[in-house]
């Protein structure tokens, strides 16, 4: 191990550092999948295969070697002569097939359908899971390229089977596009961790013979299921205890590794017990095989990760039509560049006529990292004149040595599209379920009135398939809309529709309006009501509701008139409040239209409104911050708010370290509530507790859902649609379903503290802490 170690730095550190990939761009969310796999914003795909021998829940089996055994077996059958088949998850509908035996398959594909989407298709995500399975276990690192098209329907037949005679081998190796020394090898490779099951193939390993039925392929006493040259050193060496090469198969005719390998005399096995050889073989032949699609099927470059990747970018129209909200986080690589020596990150943007439009400022939220990775996640949320808008923006990264990169996306600058955008607080997913199980998806978006044209919804959503197939189909349609009233440049239109509720949940769609688009908006990311247009709350961040609160809660502003009050009418001076850098008495830092030079205390106090929070802040006569609740370090202040407003000298604009806060609607200066759970929740669930997670043992793996926009009531109904009777809730945006609690660590009370985020009063969890409910 320690070697393919050295051997994988040095292969990292010759890697040319390439230019970013266009954004945005096909392989976006593959590579959040891929890159992000533990902290902030992680994807769970890599949970399941570490450590290297983990197994699904059952002793004698590896989750690593069956993904990499599945990817096999679906490329299998591949006819390169014909240009058919190839690596197209049409395994899926193969299962039953005596080539395909034993759960592996079924397991792979169960895992692989939760993160299906019209952005990351199975075939793809196979893709993925080989190369995911191959790193778990120090492996190389196989290129990933993306555009697999999925299979509709089961295709040929043709996986090699043990007793095939050694010709047949050739042939088909040589069907799928392998010579004879790479189908040694890509065997070879293969057979480098898992081994063989009794139960399928007593005629190689006999019942009773192998520690849990399971023989694995090379010594297991080194720890050797891990992915290295040892199957090909050891059969070299001639004490080989594979399964396949030595014992009954060899008298039953199912040695096929041993025959594979002698086919050329040993000449590359030979080659293989080197493992600098063996791991710089297994990169290419393993990349040969999932690069087998047909001619129709063009592949992307190698998924990179960016250096810099914006993170939802959303404006929205803010009632009454004068400004847009930009909101958003920019994902900042910081592998190279190290986190604690960015001193900022700010966005520069051009209004729609391509003129310089203004700067936005952004905090980090939080950080993730993958395999070879770390990230930074910078949040920003800016108030925008609506008639100049903005086309796109470039970014600024701070270094503390005082220089600056700017990164302008390849020249192009990040576009946002402002032609027709989704308005998300307009927009709703029901949650109650009509008697034929359906649910009202309500779409509305907001389309500038001078741009010709009508905008359409397209909408992919998953549909269970019958028949025992565990993948669910994807479904596209176009939805076109109806035009509603102007507001400001902008008109609105909307779309209601029914969706199925099983899996409605992890639908997605775009707004489109010809060629613009603004793309890839997830159903779960909707509230679960629909808001007027004017309405105090319409905007994504409402201010949390305020029923079983303590007596220092925040009042939000009352409304359900559809009529705005006046910018900034409403709002009442709380007084001076200190600040500090390290912990920030506002959690938003807002960037008005116009700009820090403007900044007075109305403009701070509508852009806040508009942002969708009732507290306020200036500071430093420029600087505008937001929040509804504050900071239990920000305290009343005697003195130091004596900074005049950039925008007015006649207004005093806060001080160093000092806010000038206001509240709106009534709001006072309070700590937010500690979020609680709820002892029911809708759906018949039950609170249990708070009980410890973690990615190497899941309590619950049934299904599950990211969504930044969390509430217990969407967690217990996705769980209760997808037919689960416990659902947790963690780290404020994970769900989690099961069939059952099992042995689980009860912990206290405390250790879920952590606001959901769609509903800042409702405890969801915290990092490896689940709340737990039962039906
Ligand atoms: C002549 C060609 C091959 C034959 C006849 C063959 C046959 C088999 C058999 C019978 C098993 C045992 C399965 C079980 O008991 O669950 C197995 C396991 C496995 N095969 Fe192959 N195989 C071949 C080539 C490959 C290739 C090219 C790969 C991938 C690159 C591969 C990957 C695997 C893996 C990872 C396992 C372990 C599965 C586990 O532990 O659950 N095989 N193979
Ligand atoms: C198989 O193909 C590889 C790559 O083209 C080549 O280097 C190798 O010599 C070939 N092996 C045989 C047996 O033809
Ligand atoms: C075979 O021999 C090599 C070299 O001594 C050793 O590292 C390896 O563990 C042995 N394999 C088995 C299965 O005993
Ligand atoms: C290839 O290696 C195997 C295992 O060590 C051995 O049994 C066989 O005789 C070798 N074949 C040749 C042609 O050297």
């Amino acid at each position: 191990m320690k070697l393919s170690l050295t051997l994988l730095a040095a292969a990292a550190a010759l890697t040319p550092c390439l230019a970013d990939q266009t954004w945005p761009s096909s392989i976006d969310e593959l590579e959040d999948i891929m890159f992000l796999t533990a902290g902030y914003r992680k994807r769970t795909f890599t949970d399941s295969v570490i450590p290297c021998e983990k197994s699904p829940n059952t002793a004698g089996r590896i989750n690593a070697a069956e993904w990499i055994r599945t990817a096999f077996h679906d490329m299998a059958t591949a006819d390169t002569y014909n240009g058919i088949g190839g690596l197209d998850a049409s395994l899926q509908f193969e299962i039953g097939r005596s080539e395909n035996v034993g759960p592996a398959f079924e397991t792979t594909f169960i895992f692989l359908q939760a993160f299906l989407s019209v952005r990351s298709s199975i075939s793809d995500l196979l893709a993925l899971s080989m190369y995911t399975a191959v790193r778990a276990c120090g492996g190389p690192i196989v290129p990933i390229r993306t555009g697999r098209i999925d299979a509709t329907e089961s295709g040929a037949t043709g996986v090699p089977v043990p007793e095939n005679p050694t010709q047949t081998f050739v042939a088909q190796f040589a069907r799928m596009g392998f010579n004879t020394s790479e189908m040694i090898e890509l065997t070879a490779c293969g057979h480098t961790i898992g081994g063989v099951h009794a139960a399928q193939f007593p005629l190689i390993v006999p019942v009773g013979t192998a520690k849990n039925e399971y023989a694995l392929f090379d010594d297991a006493t080194q720890a050797q299921s891990k992915f290295d040259h040892g199957v090909a050193r050891d059969y070299v060496l001639g004490n080989t205890t594979n399964p396949m090469v030595v014992g009954i198969a060899k008298a039953n005719g199912r040695d096929s590794d041993g025959r594979v390998f002698g086919v050329d005399k040993n000449v590359t096995i030979k080659a293989l017990a080197n493992p600098v050889v063996f791991h710089d073989r297994c990169k290419v032949v393993l990349q040969q095989m999932i690069d087998v699609v047909p001619p129709t099927v063009k592949l992307t470059e190698p998924i990179q990760p960016y250096e810099i990747k914006p993170v939802n970018p959303q404006l929205t129209l803010v009632a009454p039509g004068t400004t847009l909200s930009f909101t958003g986080e920019i994902r900042v690589r910081t592998t190279v560049r190290a986190a604690d020596k960015i001193s900022s990150v700010k966005l520069v943007y051009k209004n729609r006529d391509g003129e310089a439009g203004g700067s936005i400022t952004t905090t980090s939220v939080g950080a993730a990292s993958g395999f070879d990775d770390s990230f930074t996640f910078y949040k920003f949320a800016a108030s925008i004149d609506s008639t100049k808008s903005i086309s796109s923006f470039t970014v600024e990264v701070a270094v503390a040595d005082g220089t600056t990169e700017t990164h302008d996306n390849n020249g192009k600058g990040y576009p946002v599209e402002d032609s027709v955008i989704l308005q998300s607080p307009q927009s709703c997913l029901e949650i109650f379920t009509d008697t034929d199980n359906n649910r009202v998806l309500t779409i509305v978006a907001a389309k500038r009135t001078a741009v010709t044209g009508t905008p359409a919804v397209d909408l992919a959503s998953l549909k269970a398939r019958t028949g025992g197939l565990v993948v669910p189909m994807l479904t596209h349609s176009s939805l076109p809309m109806t035009a509603g009233k102007s507001y400001g440049p902008y008109t609105f239109y909307s779309v209601t529709t029914k969706i199925g509720s099983t899996l409605s949940l992890r639908a997605t769609f775009d707004v489109t309006l010809g060629t613009a688009k603004d793309v890839f908006k997830r159903t779960s990311n909707l509230p679960d009501g629909c808001v007027p247009f004017g309405s105090d709350t319409s905007t994504s961040m409402a201010p949390p509701t305020t029923t079983q609160q303590s007596s220092t809660t925040v009042s939000p502003p009352t409304s359900t008139s559809t009529t705005t009050p006046p910018q900034s009418s409403g709002w009442a001076s709380l007084g001076c409040y200190t600040d500090s850098t390290s912990s920030r008495t506002l959690p938003v830092i807002a960037s008005p239209a116009g700009g820090s030079a403007a900044l007075t205390n109305a403009l701070c106090q509508s852009t806040c409104k508009s942002l969708g929070y009732v507290l306020a802040g200036t500071e430093y006569s420029g600087e505008c911050y937001c929040g509804n609740y504050i900071s239990s370090t920000g305290k009343p202040a005697t003195s130091g708010c004596d900074m005049a407003c950039h925008g007015d000298a006649a207004q005093k604009c806060g001080g160093s370290d000092r806010l000038s806060l206001f509240g709106f609607g009534g709001a006072k200066a309070a700590v937010a509530p500690v979020p609680q759970s709820k002892k029911t929740v809708e759906g018949g669930y039950k609170y249990q507790g708070c009980y410890v997670d973690s990615r190497d043992a899941r309590v619950l793996s049934g299904a599950e859902l990211a969504d930044d926009a969390l509430t217990l009531k969407k967690c217990a109904f996705f769980c209760k649609d997808a037919g689960f009777k416990v659902f947790g809730v963690e780290y404020g945006r994970e769900c989690w379903c099961g069939a059952a609690l099992g042995a689980a660590t009860k912990v206290g009370e405390e250790q879920c503290n952590q606001a959901c985020g769609g509903d800042a009063t409702e405890a969801c969890g915290q990092g490896d802490r689940l709340s737990v409910y039962v039906k």
